[in-house]
C-alpha cells in the first residue's frame, strides 16, 4: 500500500516550488497543502489566482521510476479531480493536457513539473481548485472563463471536504494499480474536446490551427492540420467557437 504523507502549512509562496526545493526532506508521496499561496504559479509562467479559504491549493511529490510514470501520474491526478466532481454530482470535463472544466469554464488547473538530480527523478503535481470564489473574486482577464464550486452549487463547501474526497480517489487508483489505458480511456470519455472540433494549439512561439482528432495512447494531442497530422506532448489548446459552421 502506498504511504502518502499530508503536510498542511498556513502559508507558502507556492506549494510546487516548496515541494521541489525540499523534496529530500519531505520524501516521495508527500502531499503539501498551503492554505494561502503568495506566489501561486500556473502553466506557461502565468500566475495562479486563489484566495485563502476560497481556494484549494496543494502539490504532490511523485517518485519517477519509469518513463510511463511521467504520463501516468498527471493522468491519475486529472482522473481523481473529475471523479471527485462526479461524487458531488457535478459533471466536469478534462481539457488536455491538464485542466478541468465545468459548464465550459475552468474550475481546476494542474501544474506538473519534473525534477531530476543524479539518478533520482520526481514529478511535482500542483493542483488548484476554485472552491468558494465568487465571480467578482476572479481577476478581470479570467472572470468570464472561470467558475467555482460555490458558483455551481449556490453554497459554500469546505475546501477540506473536496481535498479529502480527492485524496481518497487518488489513493484507491494508485493502490488498485489501475492500469494506464483505463485511466486514459476515462479521460478520453470525459474530454472537453470533441473529435472534429476546431482548435488552435499554442506551443511556445508557435500557434497551429487544426481539427481535434484524439488523445493518443502516449497522452499526446493529435490534430489534423492543412498539412496533415500533428501530435503534441505539451501545449495549450484554445477552442475555436462555432466549429460546426
Ligand atoms: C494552470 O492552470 O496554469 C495550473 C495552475 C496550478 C496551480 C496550482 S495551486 C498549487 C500548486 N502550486 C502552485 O504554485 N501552482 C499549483
Amino acid at each position: 500500500m502506498t504511504e502518502f504523507k499530508i503536510i498542511n502549512l498556513p502559508e507558502c509562496e507556492s506549494s510546487n516550488s516548496l515541494l521541489k526545493e525540499r523534496r529530500g526532506t519531505f520524501g516521495p508521496f508527500t502531499i503539501l497543502r498551503c492554505l494561502k499561496q503568495t506566489q501561486g504559479r500556473g502553466r506557461w509562467g502565468r500566475k495562479w489566482f486563489s484566495k485563502e479559504d476560497k481556494g484549494l491549493t496543494f502539490s504532490i511529490l511523485f517518485p519517477i521510476h519509469k518513463n510511463d510514470d511521467y504520463i501516468y501520474y498527471p493522468m491519475a491526478v486529472a482522473y481523481s479531480v473529475v471523479k471527485t466532481f462526479s461524487e458531488l454530482d457535478i459533471e466536469s470535463e478534462f481539457l488536455w493536457p491538464n485542466d478541468v472544466y465545468v459548464k465550459g469554464k475552468k474550475i481546476c488547473g494542474i501544474l506538473n513539473e519534473s525534477v531530476t538530480r543524479g539518478s533520482e527523478s520526481f514529478l511535482v503535481s500542483g493542483i488548484g481548485v476554485n472552491i468558494n470564489l465568487d465571480k467578482e473574486d476572479f481577476p478581470e482577464p479570467i472572470k468570464n472563463t472561470s467558475i467555482s464550486l460555490k458558483m455551481i452549487l449556490g453554497e459554500e463547501t469546505a475546501p477540506e471536504f473536496f481535498f479529502k474526497k480527492f485524496i481518497n480517489q487518488l489513493y484507491s487508483l494508485i493502490d488498485e494499480n489501475t492500469a494506464l489505458p483505463a485511466v486514459l480511456n476515462f479521460l478520453k470519455r470525459n474530454s472537453l474536446l470533441k473529435k472534429g472540433e476546431k482548435v488552435k494549439v499554442r506551443v511556445r512561439d508557435r500557434e497551429i490551427e487544426g481539427v481535434f482528432e484524439e488523445i493518443t495512447e502516449n497522452f499526446r494531442l493529435k490534430i489534423i492540420t492543412d498539412h496533415g497530422e500533428e501530435e503534441f506532448f505539451d501545449g495549450e489548446v484554445l477552442r475555436i467557437e462555432n466549429s460546426s459552421d
